[in-house]
């Protein structure tokens, strides 16, 4: 294999796509082969195009169930024979078929310190549970939601005046370094 070949990926994203910037503005030795989005107005998008890189909408709303989706997605992913795919805000569950055919190569950026609050509403469940410590994780994606082997996680101490905003800014925040970090580990150890 030739190690000094960019590592080719593709990110998945749904919405503002500021992780995605953050793996864009990394200089990682890698090649974004393609952005795929499931909403056409996701503003990642256009961070993308602004990058030169190919874009992609798969709109979930136009399948009439999740395996249709999944297939369609899976089919766009393919072309571009990607080494790793990137979950970034990506907030679409994705099936067991799906996951299976890709597996040891989805990786997923979750805002919580899993295994506490797979999910959604992590930084409200943070807050109600005066936890300490509160913060984001990079896992391999599998079956189980959320759940998979860790391969990063940043964390921060919430402060007495945090909110869910507050602190969804500050995880934010540790979220771009910890995507890209957690991209490197996986080209070195490749
Ligand atoms: C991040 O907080 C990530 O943890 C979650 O969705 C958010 C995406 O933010 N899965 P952005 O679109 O990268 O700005």
């Amino acid at each position: 294999m030739d190690k000094t070949a960019p590592f080719p990926i593709v990110v998945l994203i749904s919405g503002n796509g500021s992780n995605l910037q953050a793996i864009i503005d990394a200089k990682l030795p890698i090649e974004i082969k393609a952005v795929i989005s499931n909403r056409s107005n996701a503003y990642g998008l256009e961070r993308a195009r602004k990058a030169h890189i190919p874009t992609e909408i798969i709109d979930h709303t136009q399948f009439s169930n999740r395996d249709t989706f999944d297939e369609a997605l899976a089919a766009c992913i393919k072309k571009y024979q990607p080494k790793l795919i990137v979950l970034a805000g990506f907030m679409r569950i994705l099936g067991e078929k799906f996951i299976h055919q890709f597996e040891g190569k989805i990786i997923n950026l979750h805002p919580s310190l899993l295994p506490k609050y797979p999910g959604l509403r992590t930084h409200e469940q943070a807050i109600q549970n005066k936890d300490c410590l509160h913060g984001c994780t990079v896992h391999y994606v599998t079956a189980d939601l959320d759940a998979g082997p860790i391969i990063r996680q940043a964390s921060l101490v919430v402060a007495d005046d945090d909110t869910p905003e507050s602190l969804q800014a500050k995880v934010h925040e540790l979220e771009h370094r910890l995507l890209p970090e957690s991209i490197r580990d996986i080209i070195r150890g490749q």
